[in-house]
């Protein structure tokens, strides 16, 4: 797939857009049918399914088959140019089915919606409504709008929006794990990234809210959550309630504290943020997954300056030797961007050689995409040829490779306890589980008495670059 050739292990990012399971009953009446489709990051999945709690207050059920639809949403992500163009030849398909059901309804949500704002519904006439990623309550109103063929858009951002009270639909759920947002916007202007423009200052959501729907996600049988955040170290709120300061440390450890059966995840730590304070909070409970993804961009300090990380080379170092004094036994992923603006030989071989000291578990890597109205758009020129951006990606992603299928030969011979989310999709005989470090198991059902959201011992026999195979390890 050229996606995996060039960008390396396929991120949250670039995942490619799924329809969503409909959770909601096939066969109620509901007055009008959402098809809804993501794209982009983690953040974007979890908010598709606070759109469909809106939607479902609404009237409205699912439907996995878009031309069964009354309403097509497409939840968009712009943070390369090419999960732009997906998604522009993915509404051009949309489009046609409108064609043949002219009552249909196609909205856009998401960060292209309020990077582009109207320019898709006045100019190209591609959808019907827009709905910035903060302006997702106001859908009822837009949608009658739209139904009377009024522009229906709205993409104010806000300060203070979280959704923290609305209880999202789980849709493309396994029923053991669970995303949940903790807060939303940036605040970090790195100078590639169009995240800060699309989704607006940085706020926290309500603890008490978070920890209310961790339990109830528990009390329905989620045995995972993984609380998201562009940049979560910076989680702050004052409980004042109980006069108290709320750090990301603290409400990683009461999430923790819901109960010991409950793996909790997190994503994703800025390296100039994450304190020993959380360090030695995800060392103190075996059930926050020893495993953190502390994207690094570049090696070369000069590189990194110009992306506004700041933080150096030797800075990143010293977090990531922290975290193995803290933590032996951590599991390190990252990502790293090729050929950013100036980015020489030099600069590139510092990449290169941060990635051998690191020796990364799992590295999402692209190469740059400038994007309009970012900082580097208007400071830098994207001076680096394409086809050396390419080069210069496929070199890390061979490197990484390399790390990759050693890190799982590290885990052969070795037992680990799975948490189990699945049949396997090859076969029903089997189970598909991950490691605390989040790496997939595959191994055989057997006579056990399993099922999904059960926690069990697997003998690791053998790998894949991707899977571990195993073995069920009989305690009696
Ligand atoms: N907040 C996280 C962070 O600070 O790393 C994730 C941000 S972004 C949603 C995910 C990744 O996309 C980034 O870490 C970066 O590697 C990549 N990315 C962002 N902007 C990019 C661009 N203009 N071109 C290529 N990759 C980009
Ligand atoms: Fe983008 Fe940087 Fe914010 Fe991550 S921390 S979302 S890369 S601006
Ligand atoms: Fe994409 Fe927006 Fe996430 S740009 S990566 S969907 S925050």
């Amino acid at each position: 797939m050229e996606m995996m050739e060039l960008e390396g292990k396929v991120h949250d990012e670039s995942r490619q857009g799924e329809a969503f399971n409909p959770l909601m009953n096939e066969n109620a009446n509901f007055k009008k049918r959402f098809y809804i489709e993501s794209y982009g990051c983690a953040m974007n999945f979890a908010d598709s399914e606070v759109v469909a709690s809106i939607l479902n207050g609404e009237g409205f059920g699912a439907t996995k088959l878009p031309d069964e639809a009354d309403l097509i949403l497409i939840n968009t992500c712009s943070i390369r140019e090419k999960a732009e163009m997906t998604v522009r030849k993915r509404l051009t398909e949309f489009r046609s089915l409108k064609k043949k059901k002219p009552g249909m309804l196609i909205g856009m949500l998401g960060c292209m919606a309020e990077r582009l704002k109207a320019q898709l519904l006045e100019e190209e006439k591609l959808v019907d409504l827009v709905v910035g990623p903060d302006a997702y309550r106001s859908l009822p109103s837009l949608i009658e709008e739209a139904e009377t063929g009024q522009k229906a858009v709205n993409v104010l951002l806000s300060r203070d929006e979280t959704y923290g009270d609305i209880a999202p639909i789980r849709l493309d759920s396994n029923g053991v794990c669970a995303f949940v947002s903790i807060m939303r916007g940036c605040n970090n202007m790195c100078s590639f990234c169009v995240v800060p423009f699309t989704r607006g200052r940085e706020r926290s959501r309500d603890a008490n809210s978070i920890l209310v729907e961790v339990e109830q996600l528990f009390a329905t049988g989620y045995r995972e959550v993984t609380l998201l955040g562009q940049n979560v170290d910076s989680y702050y709120w004052i409980d004042e309630k109980n006069d108290e300061t709320i750090t990301f440390a603290k409400l990683l450890e009461r999430v923790a504290l819901v109960s010991p059966l409950l793996r909790v995840r997190f994503s994703t730590s800025h390296p100039k943020d994450i304190t020993d304070e959380v360090l030695y909070t995800i060392a103190r409970y075996d059930n926050i997954c020893n495993y953190i993804h502390l994207p690094v961009q570049s090696g070369s300090s000069r590189v990194l300056q110009l992306m506004n990380r700041t933080y150096t080379r030797e800075w990143y170092i010293a977090k990531v030797n922290r975290i193995r004094e803290i933590l032996p036994n951590c599991g390190l992923s990252t990502d790293m961007i090729t050929g950013f603006c100036t980015e020489t030989e030099e600069d590139h071989r510092e990449s290169y050689t941060l990635m051998e000291y690191c020796k990364y578990d799992l590295a999402y890597m692209y190469y740059y995409s400038e994007r309009p109205g970012t900082l580097a758009e208007r400071r830098y020129e994207d001076d680096i040829p394409e086809e050396v951006k390419k080069r210069r990606l496929q070199e890390i992603i061979a490197l990484h490779r390399i790390h990759s299928l050693e890190s799982m030969q590290r885990d052969v011979n070795k037992t680990f306890k799975v948490l189990i989310e699945a049949n396997s999709k090859k076969s029903d005989t089997d189970w598909h589980g991950r490691t605390d470090h989040n790496k997939v198991v595959i191994f055989p059902k057997e006579n056990y008495n399993l099922n999904k959201g059960d926690y069990i011992d697997v003998f690791i026999h053998s790998c894949t670059a991707g899977t571990l195979l195993g073995k069920i390890v009989d305690k009696q």
